[in-house]
Order: structure tokens, then sequence, then C-alpha cells
């Protein structure tokens, strides 16, 4: 009688030691889980987007690195985040800061260094800030095509070259690239800014080749339109700021769902995701397989948008 009771206690013993490592296991698959107490560094963290991911990867536990130009703005992000953190849930942590301007490429390995000082090493590299452009390619400055590319494309390799040696050093790492459908396909009167996405697809295409065998994964995530104030934030062919919310942006994606693909992208270490709907995903797949359509499709585009003074 004795045994046949120890032996049901047994069986009740391993059958809640396989439940909780069955639970451990699927905690463990959650998307943000392996996130706890790793170090993120998120550029452009002060708005939109990256300040959603922000929210995301400080709500998973991550010690975060939030990189910005304005300093009470990248506090005020901070203040938001530790009012909403909560007793139950992963453990968070208050964020660091660090200020610098990507266009400034002599400053960011400075900017490096301090990051690298918060936590003694960087886990995850979010490359996120970017600007836009709206504008005409004749009646813009080359000066503005390049100030583009010192932010969107310069700025962002300045950083990761500075950050990656201590990621090979420690064979431990990921490096995240925000770029753009725009990365992928060239729309008219966008000229800079695709310039800028689709360059900097190509440096992260080649440097994923390149670091693979270091155990450091290359995400380049590829989002249609967002609902953010980018296109606000964009630059005209003079330089001046075009201060519009475009209807396309206006109706873009939220960025917190766009903040959880890039967790889950950061959680499955995919190498090139892009996140947007059937007609953006055609366009890119029409530029490879069938690209005469597709240059006819942006002509025809081109035409619709041309200001009269354009004729
Ligand atoms: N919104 C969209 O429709 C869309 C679509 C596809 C891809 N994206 C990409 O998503 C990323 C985030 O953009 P968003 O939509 O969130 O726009 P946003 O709200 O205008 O945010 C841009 C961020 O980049 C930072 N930034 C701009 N220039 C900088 C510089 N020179 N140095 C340092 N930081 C700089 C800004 O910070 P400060 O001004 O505070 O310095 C800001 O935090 C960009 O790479 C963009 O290309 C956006």
């Amino acid at each position: 009688m004795e045994r046949v009771m120890g032996g049901g206690v047994l069986q009740l013993v391993l059958l809640s030691a396989g439940i909780l490592l069955l639970y451990r296991i699927l905690v463990r698959l959650r998307p943000g889980a392996d996130l706890q107490d790793a170090v993120v560094v998120i550029t452009g963290a002060s708005s939109g987007l990256g300040k959603e991911c922000a929210r995301v990867f400080h709500t998973a536990g991550a010690r975060l690195v939030l990189c910005g130009r304005d300093a009470a703005r990248l506090q005020q992000v901070v203040q938001e985040l530790t009012a909403s953190s909560t007793s139950s849930g992963p453990q968070t942590y208050t964020p660091s800061t660090v200020t610098f301007d990507l266009s400034d490429t002599d400053t960011v390995d400075g900017a490096a260094e301090e990051i690298l000082k918060c936590y003694g090493q960087v886990d995850v590299l979010i490359n996120n800030a970017g600007i836009s452009y709206r504008g005409n390619i004749l009646d813009t400055h080359l000066s503005v095509q390049r100030d583009v590319m010192e932010t969107n494309y310069f700025g962002t390799i300045a950083l990761t070259q500075a950050l990656l040696p201590s990621m090979v050093h420690r064979r431990s790492g990921h490096i995240v690239v925000i770029s753009s459908v725009q990365g992928k396909i060239a729309i008219p009167y966008r000229s800079a800014y695709a310039a800028s996405k689709h360059a900097t697809q190509a440096y992260f295409d080649c440097l994923r080749a390149e670091i693979e065998h270091c155990g450091i994964p290359v995400t380049v995530i590829s989002p249609g339109y967002i609902r953010t104030s980018l296109s606000v934030n964009a630059v005209t062919g003079d330089g001046s700021k075009y201060g519009v919310l475009d209807k396309t942006t206006a109706a873009g994606r939220d960025p917190r769902d766009v903040a959880q693909a890039v967790l889950k992208a950061v959680h499955r270490k995919s190498k090139d995701v892009v996140l947007a709907g059937p007609q953006p995903n055609l366009a890119i797949y029409l530029r490879t397989m069938w690209p005469a359509l597709f240059f006819k499709l942006m002509s025809s585009r081109a035409r619709k948008e041309r200001k009269p003074k354009d004729e």
C-alpha cells in the first residue's frame, strides 16, 4: 500500500516538474523574455518609432541607453517610462541617455565611448534615428542630398562601426537598423531619403555576411508608412523644414505595433523584415521581377505628383 502511494507521489512530483519546465520554456520563447537585463541602445529615441521601441524594450526589462540630439526631450521619455513602470512583470531600469548629433560624424566616437560607459557593453544596437526629405531633384541643393546622407547613412554606420569592436571582442551583440520600404524601391520626389536608405540596406547586408562568424546577427527592418512626425520633420530641396503631416504618414501604422514587430524581429534574430502591406510588397517584387512595369508605374506617379512649376 505504502509503495503504491510512494509511486503516486513520485508521478505527481515528476508531472509538476515537467509542467514547470514547459512553462519556463514557453516564457523564454516569448518575445522580450530574452531581453531582461540586456543593454539596448536606441537612436532617435525622443519621438515616433524610437520612443515606442524604448517603451517596449523598457517593459521587457532591458537596460536602455536612449540617444537623440535634445537632452530635454530624452529626459521627458525617461520620466514617462519610469512613471509607467509597475511592480508586476519583469524588473525594469531607469534608462540612461546620451545626447549627440549623428550628422556630425566627428563626435560619434566620443558618443560611442559614453554609451559603453553606461553599462560596460552593448547587447542590442537599434539604429533608428533618421530624417526624411520631400523635393524635386532639379531644385534640390547638393548640400541637402549630403545632409540627409550624413544623418541616415554616415551617422548610422559611424555609430555601428564605433560600437562593433566591443561586440566582436565579446563575440556577442545584435545590430538592428530601421531602414524603409524606400530602401528597397525608390519613389519619385524622395531622392535623398530613398538613396540614403538604399545605401543603408547595402551596407548592413555586407556587414551581416562579414560578421556572421562572430555570432553577431544583423537585422534590417523596412517599414512602410508609420504614424509619426517623420514627414513634418522632413527637409525640402532648399534645406527648409517641410512641416506637413502627409496623408500617407497620418494613415500609416501605429508606431506601437511597429515597435512590437521590432521586438519580435530582435527575439527571432531575423535578417530582413519588410513591415508593409500588399501594395509595397508587390512594388518590391516588381522592381526585381518586372522592372519595366515598375518604372512605368513610378513615371505615372511622378506625373500625378508633379507641380505645375515643374512642368
Ligand atoms: N514614419 C514613417 O513613415 C517611416 C517609414 C519607414 C521608415 N521610417 C524610419 O523610422 C525611423 C524613425 O523615424 P520616425 O518615423 O519615428 O520619425 P521622427 O518621429 O521624426 O523621429 C526621428 C528621430 O530621429 C532623431 N534624429 C533625427 N536627426 C538626428 C540626428 N542628426 N542626430 C541624432 N538623432 C536624430 C530625432 O531625434 P531629435 O530630433 O530629438 O534629435 C527623432 O527622435 C527613421 O529611420 C525613419 O526613416 C519611418
